[in-house]
Formats: C-alpha cells, sequence, structure tokens
C-alpha cells in the first residue's frame, strides 16, 4: 500500500456541521436555491492525509479506516475532475487519501461535509507545498468543498456559517460560505447537540436524490421565501441570544425539510415512529420546566437535541430517564459547537 514514496504530504482533519436552516434544492452546479446557517461540530470530525506518490501519471488510492473502499470512487473522482483546474496538481500526481471519521458510518451525521471538507483543506495545502506560491483563500477553499458535498462548504469554518446569497447579508454567496459575520452571543457560542440514533440504518433516499426532487415541488417557491425569512430570523436571534425564536427557526425548518420529503413525488419519509415519539418528549418537557431545548433533524431519523451548556445537567438526567429508550442500542453522541479545521502536523518525520 505503500510501495510509492510520498514527495509531500498534508493531514487535516475537519468538522461536520447541522444546519439550523437547511439547504434543500440545488441550482446551476451545486448552488443552493436558498440560503442556509449552520454550526460546526467538535467531536465529530474526519482526520484526511492525501500524500503525492512518485509514481507517473495522476489517478488516486482511497483508503477509508485503512481499507481501500471502491464504493467512494465515483464520487471523489468526480469530485477531483471538477476541482482539476484549481488544484492543477491533481493532473499530473498520483494521490493517496486515508480518511477516518471519529463518528460511526450512518450515524446521522454528514460525513460527505467533513470528508469533503478535510479532502479539500489537503488539496490546498499540497497545492501550496507543490507550487510555493498558489495560496487558496478560505473562501476558495470553502467554494471547492462546495463542490464535493454542499453541507461541505460550510464545515471550513469554526462556530456558526452562511452559505447562499441573501441580500441583506452583503458578502453572502451561492459559491461559498462565509464565516457569520457578526458577534454571536455567548449562549450559541457552546450550544450543545446531542444526537439521538434513533436508526443507525442506511438511509432509503439519499440526499442528492432529495435535493433533485425539489426541482418540481410544488412548494418550491414557498420554501425559498420561507428559507429566506428564517435565515434573517435566526441571525437576529444569534446576535440577540433569543432563545424563543431560536427554538422556533429550529423546529420549523427541521419538521420542514421532512415536510418536503413527504411532499415530493415521489414521496417519502425518512422518520421512524420514534423519531415523533422523541420530538413529542421535548415538547412536553419544555412545557413543564420551562428549560430551553429543542431539536433539529438531518436528512434521517435520527435527533439533533439542542441546548445551552448550563442546563447540561438536567438535560442528560433527562435524557436518560426518559429519551435514551428510544434510541438504538440507547445510543447518542454528545458534541456541541466547535473551532473548525485543524493542520496536524506530522511529529513521526
Ligand atoms: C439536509 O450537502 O449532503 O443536511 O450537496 O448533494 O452532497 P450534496 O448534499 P448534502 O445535503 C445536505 C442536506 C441537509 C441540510 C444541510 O446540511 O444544509
Amino acid at each position: 500500500m505503500k510501495e510509492d514514496k510520498a514527495t509531500h504530504s498534508a493531514t487535516w482533519k475537519s468538522p461536520s456541521n447541522l444546519a439550523i436552516v437547511k439547504y434543500w434544492g440545488k441550482k446551476d452546479f451545486q448552488e443552493p436555491v436558498n440560503p442556509s446557517v449552520s454550526f460546526s461540530l467538535s467531536r465529530a470530525y474526519t482526520k484526511t492525509t492525501v500524500s503525492l506518490a512518485q509514481k507517473k501519471g495522476s489517478g488516486f488510492t482511497f483508503y477509508l479506516d485503512n481499507r481501500e473502499e471502491p464504493g467512494f470512487r465515483p464520487r471523489i473522482q468526480k469530485f477531483l475532475d471538477h476541482v482539476r483546474a484549481r488544484v492543477p496538481l491533481i493532473g499530473n500526481h498520483h494521490i493517496n487519501i486515508f480518511s477516518t471519521n471519529t463518528f460511526p458510518h450512518s450515524s446521522g451525521i454528514a460525513s460527505s461535509a467533513s470528508a469533503m471538507s478535510a479532502l479539500v483543506l489537503c488539496l490546498a495545502d499540497l497545492q501550496q507545498q507543490v507550487s510555493g506560491r498558489h495560496h487558496l483563500n478560505i473562501r476558495e477553499v470553502s467554494a471547492l468543498a462546495r463542490m464535493g458535498s454542499g453541507s461541505a462548504a460550510r464545515s471550513v469554518y469554526g462556530g456558526w456559517s452562511i452559505w447562499g446569497r441573501i441580500p441583506e447579508i452583503p458578502e453572502s454567496s451561492d459559491h461559498y460560505a462565509i464565516h457569520f459575520p457578526d458577534e454571536i452571543h455567548p449562549v450559541f457560542k457552546t450550544l450543545h447537540d446531542d444526537i439521538l440514533i434513533v436508526s443507525g440504518q442506511t438511509k432509503k433516499v439519499s440526499s442528492s436524490a432529495g435535493h433533485t426532487l425539489m426541482n418540481d415541488h410544488p412548494y418550491r417557491e414557498g420554501r425559498i421565501i420561507q428559507a429566506r425569512e428564517n435565515t434573517l430570523k435566526l441571525i437576529r436571534s444569534l446576535k440577540q441570544g433569543n432563545m424563543d425564536d431560536f427554538i422556533e427557526v429550529t423546529e420549523n425548518e427541521a419538521l420542514s425539510l421532512h415536510g418536503l420529503m413527504m411532499s415530493s413525488m415521489p414521496s417519502y419519509t425518512l422518520l421512524h415512529p420514534n423519531s415523533l415519539r422523541i420530538i413529542r418528549e421535548i415538547s412536553d418537557f419544555r412545557e413543564a420546566t420551562g428549560l430551553p431545548v429543542t431539536f433539529s433533524l438531518d436528512a434521517g431519523p435520527n435527533i439533533h437535541l439542542l441546548y445551552p451548556h448550563h442546563i447540561e445537567e438536567e438535560i442528560i438526567a433527562w435524557e436518560k430517564r426518559q429519551l435514551q429508550t428510544f434510541c438504538e442500542d440507547g445510543c447518542i453522541i454528545r458534541d456541541r459547537v466547535g473551532s473548525g479545521p485543524e493542520k496536524i502536523i506530522d511529529t513521526e518525520g
């Protein structure tokens, strides 16, 4: 596996992220039909090493957890073809990619966001090593990550970020994500995200297929308006620390995403009966205690339980008492807002 002596290598870890306002539907090449807002996770990340081999010609090998994974090849190949013009080393080097995730596959954590952003960070780093001058700035890196997976565009930042053009945010763009432009209220800088694994089964309909179903969706125009309004309301609440508005937007977005799936043609649902039971428990608990706890959903049945740091103890006790029983093998992954990608310096020489 390591017969080709590496000339250059780079290692990066890059997080997955959770969107509060969801990217759902595409236009042109990997551009979103609506803005999305997310935060990067702390513990859920991909660590990737890319090395350039002295083999003649281009091409690549891909290892996930030390095993060659042919299933991922077509997507990586397509991605490399798309970014070749911006990362010329792809055309004249053989690339070895070694990746590991800190979270289980199919855990409801978006692995394409962390995987594609980690890969792009390595390639950008290597391009600079090879050419000595070709420095890609963070927005260019985000734009390249977007070509691998839309949500990956947001993973190149720590904390909160926005992807998709919205006139009220002058720097926003459909081509790349930007770091949240204003100061975030402390309560949202340390937000917790406990991922309640209702089912670890591979989903029946991929996100990419779901995006495509938005092209002729009867609610498409309404969805675009809704996402813009929710984005503005979320931005305000993140700045002001307004939990009530945050909860309103977060749940509206999560349930709208699944509502759009249910009203697609053909229609489908990724929800599990236990997803709904947990949602009911959350709303009952909030009503009974007044504690600011809410939920989000990705394109899957698992619940992202969101709450501020200062109520961690009460929430964990309640999770164990009331919620864990609805999780597959009692599985809960505890995460929170993270600080973004990191370059790993090789100390083995
Ligand atoms: C529901 O980024 O996975 O998680 O661009 O086809 O790779 P591709 O789709 P992907 O879609 C993510 C959809 C989502 C919402 C979000 O992360 O904004």
